[in-house]
């Protein structure tokens, strides 16, 4: 027992390293500090994007034996995370899907990592649990959810879609001999995690109707109606729709309050996936584009996109509770302890998580230290941006797509002579070559088109004006490159 204790003791010593002191947590936080400030002032003038010329270098591998100053491993972060490849937190990063990632997320994190509260369930941490409950009411506020409205804080959009899905599926039975025959309707421009949602949960074998769209890209309610009286006729079991609130590729929402017709009378699940456009609801004369949002069964809507947080953080609301309980609770023997006096819904019982990230806080810092008009207010300013943005290419020659309802636009050039697909695939290159400003492109009925996708909080004026000048000199080195 001695030995033992003695060798306890011992080995008590040699681990201390993970227990810096007082001075060498500041020694870190010092350099951390200097890490972020250098970062954030070095955002304004640098790339957006950095084609990899890394080559993956040694510094990033593990033996794990030799060991190095933090100052080192934030220069080995520097040169080889930071640099090359896309910049999400820069002003100029207008592809895809921007969000930015606010400084108070940082922060936030950090308390959260540091006092490394236990958000799974209402018994380990109550205030965590509460806290991340209040940050779901207020979303069911946005969204205009009843109280009685159950949500989760998840990771991102993909695991939020995951788990209405199979809520979704569970609410309907969707199980053996059915799955072959039930029906679920959405767009092709559905985000592609909607599918893969479908593939997890076990739904491949059923029949996805692609709607066909209107001039718009909109789904087109008198097809989607058509679809299901023809699937009715044919004995299927049409049993979930999915609509877009701010499609991905062009930025649009679905007729929400005419899909929420149509579900209620064919009784299926109406799902609507607001990951990217969900919080443009907050814009008073945005608000009427939403209408329907607040019938629908489920929904997902992304703080990590549209409230410009750091990756981490997206969120699913679903109305039936016990659907979404049916689906993800569990009761283990050895958390026997954890369901007594529960006063509120755990976490890890409207999710497939049991330990997880406190990231609620993440959301609940930056709302209680700004309040929500300043982000409205920057996502009024986004949505002008991008409005800019389209008028100032349409001025230089290029086609421009439909009007869009929020702030993702598509343009292309279409050149007097030869194939514009060829052109605007170089001019693609020629803009990923430059990085300035980080654009992608889309394909819309067969044409590739460039999209501009304005979300990030640090996107201003001066970007767009920045992207004028990345165009032009991009338009002269494709035409010099096709000539
Ligand atoms: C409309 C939409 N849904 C879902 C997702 C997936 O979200 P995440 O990347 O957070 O998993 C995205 C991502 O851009 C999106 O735009």
């Amino acid at each position: 027992m001695v030995e033992l204790r003695d060798k306890l003791l011992e080995l008590e010593k040699r681990t201390a390293l993970l227990e810096p002191d007082a001075k060498s947590r500041q020694i870190l936080l010092k350099h951390l500090e200097a890490y972020s400030d250098d970062f954030i002032s070095g955002l304004e003038n640098g790339l957006s994007f950095k084609p990899d010329q890394t080559n993956n270098r040694q510094d990033l591998q593990i033996d794990g034996k030799s060991t190095h100053s933090f100052e080192d491993i934030l220069k080995i972060y520097r040169e080889e995370v930071d640099q090359p490849g896309l910049n999400p937190a820069s002003g100029g990063h207008l592809g895809y899907i921007p969000g930015g990632g606010i400084f108070a997320t940082a922060v936030s994190d950090f308390i959260a990592a540091v006092s490394n509260r236990y958000a799974g369930l209402y018994f380990g941490s109550p205030g965590a649990v509460r806290l991340e409950n209040r940050v779901i009411d207020w979303m069911k506020k946005v969204c205009f959810y009843p109280d009685s409205s159950l949500g989760n804080l998840t990771s991102g959009g993909s695991i939020a879609n995951l788990i209405a899905i199979t809520a979704a599926r569970d609410h309907h039975q969707i199980l053996g001999a059915k799955v072959e025959k039930s029906v679920i309707y959405l767009s092709e421009q559905t985000h592609h995690c909607v599918h893969k949602a479908v593939r997890i949960a076990g739904l491949s074998q059923c029949i996805l109707r692609n709607v066909p769209l209107d001039e718009q890209y909109k789904i087109d309610t008198l097809m989607l109606r058509q679809l299901l009286e023809d699937d009715v006729d044919n004995g299927l079991n049409p049993f979930m729709v999915v609509a877009s609130a701010g499609t991905t590729n062009i930025g649009n929402i679905d007729p929400l309050d005419d899909i929420a017709d149509i579900a209620e009378e064919f009784n299926l699940w109406f799902h609507v996936d607001a990951a990217y456009g969900g919080f443009f609801i907050l814009l008073d004369e945005l608000k009427p584009k939403f209408k329907g949002l607040e019938r629908s069964d489920s929904l997902v809507i992304d703080p990590h996109k549209g409230l410009f947080l750091a990756y981490g953080l997206g969120a699913v609301l679903i109305k039936n509770q016990k659907a979404m309980l049916n689906s993800h609770h569990y009761r283990a023997s050895y958390l026997q302890d954890a369901s007594k006096n529960d006063q509120e819904f755990s976490p890890a019982d409207l999710s497939p998580e049991l330990t997880k990230h406190f990231r609620g806080l993440r959301l609940w810092i930056p709302l209680k230290l700004y309040g929500i008009d300043v982000f409205v207010d920057a996502l009024r300013e986004k949505r002008g941006l991008c409005l800019y943005f389209l008028q100032g290419v349409r001025k230089m020659g290029f086609e421009v797509g439909p009007d869009p309802d929020l702030s993702v636009g598509i343009f292309r050039y279409v050149p007097e002579k030869g194939d514009a697909n060829e052109f605007n695939r170089e001019l693609m290159n020629q803009i990923h070559e430059d990085g300035r400003v980080f654009l992608s492109s889309t394909i819309i009925n067969e044409e590739i088109w460039i999209r501009v996708a304005v979300l990030c909080f640090r996107t201003h004026v001066s970007t767009i004006e920045k992207s004028f000048e990345m165009l032009e000199d991009c338009l002269d080195r494709t035409r010099k490159v096709l000539k």
